[in-house]
């Protein structure tokens, strides 16, 4: 899908900003420190999530955001934060992942840009290996 200038150079900047708020950094210090072994992390954004991973207990990291203007701080925030980051330019709807591959799925603040949200979270329950997740900060246990 074309882009124009202020989609491509000033959005990403804005969407970054809007990320960065306080509460927001309150509700990822909750929820992403609980994310364990392979874990995905879709509509990864800017990377606001990465400084609050616990290196310790994530094995690997795979973060899918289809905005590639994003990418370059996102890459910047995993080699701050110490974390491996796989990056890749997907859209949740479909995932080219095997079923039951990740432990745990992350996903905050996203579900509401992605144009058909169940078919993502359809993805996202399709990859999981133990449905474990999560999403838009909330944890969800296991079923
Ligand atoms: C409000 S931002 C949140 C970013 C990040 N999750 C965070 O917590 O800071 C929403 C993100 O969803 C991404 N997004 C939009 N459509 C998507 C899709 N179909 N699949 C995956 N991510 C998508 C956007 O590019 C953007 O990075």
């Amino acid at each position: 899908m074309a882009q124009n200038w202020y989609e491509r150079h000033v959005l990403p900047l804005l969407i970054d900003l809007a990320c960065g708020s306080a509460p927001m950094r309150e509700m990822r210090r909750q929820v992403v420190p609980t994310a364990s072994g392979k874990v995905l992390e879709v509509g990864i954004g800017t990377g606001r999530n990465l400084p609050y991973y616990d290196a310790a207990r994530v094995h690997s990291l795979v973060g899918v955001e289809p905005s590639l203007r994003m990418h370059r701080l996102t890459r910047k925030r995993s080699h701050q934060a110490g974390i491996a980051l796989q990056l890749v330019g997907l859209s949740a709807e479909q995932l080219p992942l095997a079923d039951a591959s990740f432990d745990t799925v992350v996903c905050t603040f996203t579900l509401c840009s992605i144009p058909d949200p169940v078919a993502a979270l359809r993805e996202m329950r399709r990859v999981l290996a133990r449905r474990r997740a999560a999403a838009d900060c909330r944890a969800w246990p296991r079923a």
